[in-house]
């Protein structure tokens, strides 16, 4: 299962009250890691498979704050598992070295990324056999 068992829903508190919602996320605290970097993805179609890669270095957290999508998460050794990000006080923590795919975004999904890192584009491994030789490398 290698990191698959780190995968986890976050629960994050809601602070709402008659002006509307409010949802705090901090690095250390809220998050298991100190965020050095943020992105977010809206505007793909149902259909788009986003994602398909793994991370040697980074861990991320996707908070959906708007709509929906799901992710798929894979450990190369054919175990994988679905979580459908619905509410934006939710997330999902992704440690390294896990393959992740992210599907069925509905319109107006807003899918919010929080990293671990700044971008390196050598520590992607974009190609899934790839990532299977690694994982069975490194067992
Ligand atoms: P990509 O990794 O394909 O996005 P996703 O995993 O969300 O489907 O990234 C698309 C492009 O953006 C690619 O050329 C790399 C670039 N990029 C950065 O420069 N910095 C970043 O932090 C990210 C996530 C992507």
């Amino acid at each position: 299962m290698h990191n698959m068992n780190k995968v986890r829903m976050l629960e994050f508190q809601q602070r709402g009250d008659e002006r509307g919602h409010l949802v705090i996320v901090e690095g250390s605290k809220d998050i298991p890691f100190d965020i050095k970097r943020a992105f977010y993805i809206y505007g793909s179609d149902t259909g788009v498979v986003r994602g398909r890669h793994a991370n040697r270095e980074s861990e991320f957290v996707l908070i959906n704050v708007a709509g929906k999508s799901k992710v798929k998460v894979k450990d190369g050794e054919g175990n994988e598992a679905i979580y459908c990000l619905d509410r934006p006080h939710t997330g999902i923590y992704l440690p390294t070295m896990v393959w992740k795919d992210m599907y069925d975004f509905s319109p107006d999904s807003v899918l919010l990324v929080l990293a671990s890192t700044h971008y390196n584009a050598n520590e992607y491994i974009r190609n899934f056999d790839d990532f299977v030789r690694e994982i069975q490398r490194d067992t």
